[in-house]
Order: structure tokens, then sequence, then C-alpha cells
């Protein structure tokens, strides 16, 4: 599994972070930048060089393993990231580890920017993770994650990764947030989609009934397809 994609894919994926950055520059003196599924940190490092003390970021691996503090040192220096006097600006990037479908470690309205990419098709509640990132964005926060579509090989039975029931009829995740504002589907320059989320309560209403993680039905497969019922 890649855990190591920079701004350059970042761009493409889910818009220009950095364009963003400025923007909010603009109207407060720090931005505080949350990436949930950060990998090796590559971006959250382009970042940290770019903005220094004018950011705050702080990331979210499920586990150690998958990218702590050591291993984006390591990283980083090795593919010629940052240079060794370096290394002490970024170490104040931050990092928590967990299951960002639970409830997420940050103080309501404390985030300005949160962004994934690649790595919410791989959380079981998927829709609370969409809840959560609306209650710790900032007023005039705003958040860019990858659709849960992405599954690379996966047969047909099991996607889409998401499935929302309602009494029985299965709805398709862009047409049953059509009646949220503050969640939407945004085409952006690279022409691929991303799910926006502004600040704002968020409450889909939904029950998660089951999730089943593909990886163990193959071990090339990846992600976590989830099933959720419209609750009554
Ligand atoms: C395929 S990697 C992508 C890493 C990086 N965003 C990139 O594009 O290179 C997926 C990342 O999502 C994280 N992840 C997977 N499940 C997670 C969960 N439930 N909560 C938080 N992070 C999770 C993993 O720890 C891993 O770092």
């Amino acid at each position: 599994m890649v855990k190591s994609r920079g701004l350059r894919e970042a761009k493409r994926k889910i818009g220009d972070l950095e364009k963003i950055i400025f923007q909010m520059l603009r109207r407060k003196k720090k931005v505080r930048v949350f990436e949930s599924g950060c990998g090796y940190w590559r971006v959250m490092v382009e970042l940290k060089k770019r903005f220094g003390d004018r950011i705050d970021i702080v990331g979210m691996n499920l586990k150690p393993s998958h990218g702590d503090k050591k291993k984006m040192i390591s990283f980083a220096l090795k593919e010629g990231i940052i240079n060794k006097n370096e290394v002490k600006d970024i170490k104040s990037i931050k990092i928590v580890f967990g299951d960002a479908g639970n409830r997420l470690p940050f103080k309501t309205g404390s985030i300005d920017l949160v962004y994934s990419q690649v790595s919410s098709y791989l959380y079981k509640d998927k829709m609370h993770f969409l809840e959560e990132v609306a209650r710790v964005l900032s007023k005039e926060g705003i958040a860019r994650i990858t659709p849960f579509t992405y599954a690379r090989g996966l047969p047909k039975e099991l996607l889409p990764l998401l499935k929302i029931y309602d009494n029985g009829k299965c709805m398709s995740f862009e047409r049953f947030i059509k009646k949220f504002k503050n969640i939407k589907i945004k085409k952006i320059p690279s022409k691929n989609e991303v799910i926006e989320v502004k600040k704002g309560k968020l409450n889909f209403g939904l029950r998660l009934e089951s999730s089943i993680n593909v990886n163990n039905l193959n071990k090339e497969w990846f992600g976590i397809q989830s099933i959720y019922s419209v609750k009554k």
C-alpha cells in the first residue's frame, strides 16, 4: 500500500492545499491543519517546510507501524525532502494514532483545514468520520477528502464501499448527501472529484449495520465496505 504521496499528488486528488492555506493566512496568523491517514507524512512535511510556524499541523494514522515520527524523519531524509539541518523544523509536527471513524481527538471548531488522501476508504465508519470532520472544523474551515470510491481491483459485488439503505432501497452516497448543506462532491481543476465539508452540524441519522474488511477476503484487496441504514 502506498504511504508516501506528496503535495503534487494531493493537488491532483484533493486540490491545491497551499492555495487554501495562503487564503486562510490572509485572515488569520496561524492555520491549524489536520491530515487523516498521513502515511509517511510526506504532505505534512512539505507543508511545514513551506509555511513553517504559520501552520500547526497534526496527522493521524491507524497505528505507529503505518508511520510514526521516527519513520517519517528517516523517510524524509532518505527521499531528500529535508536535509539534516531541517529535522528540528519538522519535529513540531504532531501525530495521533487511532481510528478516524471514532471521535476525533480535537476540540469542536479547532481545525481550519482537514485533508485526507487515499485513506478514508479504509475506515469502518466513514459517515461518522465526516460528521466528526464537520464538528472539528473552525468557522471558515474547510475539508477535502478523496471519495470512498477509491478501491482498485475490487470485484463488482463489493462495490461501492459505502452503501446506504433506506427502507430496503440502496441509495448512493452522492444522492444521500444532497440534503445536507455543508457537504458536497466538488470537481477540482484536475477534474477529479473530492468530498468537501464545511463547518456546520452534520448528523446523517444513519446506523452502521455492518462492515467488511475486503483485505480478509483477498490479501491483494484493500478497503472496508460499510453498510448503513437510515434510522427511523
Ligand atoms: C494507503 S495509506 C495512504 C497514506 C497517505 N495519505 C498517502 O496518500 O500516501 C492509508 C493511511 O490511512 C491510515 N488509516 C487506515 N485506516 C485508518 C483509520 N481507521 N483511521 C485513521 N487512519 C487510518 C493508515 O494508517 C495509512 O497511513
